[in-house]
């Protein structure tokens, strides 16, 4: 091969790293750095943190509202908050947030929205309360290991 046939290949192959570099940036690290506790640190803008927490304390609102329905058998209202956080509200995520979450963050988060619906539908087709409340134990595990490995950090410090 000549000189002037490599250097195509060169410049495809330089490009291909870095396609590959992003696509790992991108879908699978996130934007993370070591944290002095044993949690990954996900830096985000502060305005990315708000939304990140405003949707944490929309978790445990519903949460909160589920258990009390499910102890007054209110079925109805039990499945409206659980529909309220489930995957149809994870869908106004900024595609640039959506960057910087490590996959395993993202697979946890979708996941969690997910058990939300399959706990309205529960809540609607069986009705069951031990089933009910035994669901919820179940979610809340991906509450706790979420928050056994993470935290979140603003680029520029607020309060
Ligand atoms: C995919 C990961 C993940 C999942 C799943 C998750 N959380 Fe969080 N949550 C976090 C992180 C990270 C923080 C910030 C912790 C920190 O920075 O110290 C947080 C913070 C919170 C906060 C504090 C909000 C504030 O205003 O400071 C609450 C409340 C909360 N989560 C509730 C929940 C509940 C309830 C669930 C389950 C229904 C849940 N979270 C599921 C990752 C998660």
């Amino acid at each position: 091969m000549t000189k002037s046939c490599k250097l195509p290949w060169l410049v495809s192959l330089v490009l291909l790293i870095a396609v590959l570099a992003m696509g790992y940036m991108f879908m699978l690290r996130g934007n993370v750095v070591a944290s002095n506790d044993s949690r990954t640190a996900i830096v985000v803008t502060a305005d990315e943190r708000d939304l990140l927490l405003a949707e944490m304390r929309g978790f445990l609102e519903a949460i909160q509202e589920i258990t009390e329905a499910i102890g007054d058998g209110d079925m109805e209202t039990a499945s409206n908050s659980a529909r309220a956080v489930g995957a149809a509200a994870a869908q106004g995520v900024p595609v640039a947030l959506m960057g910087k979450l490590p996959l395993e963050f993202k697979t946890l988060g979708l996941s969690t929205h997910t058990l939300f619906d399959e706990l309205a539908m529960n809540a609607m087709d069986m009705g069951d309360e031990n089933i009910m409340i035994t669901s919820v134990g179940t979610l809340l595990q991906n509450c706790t290991s979420c928050h056994a490995g993470y935290k979140i950090i603003a680029e520029t410090p607020v309060n």
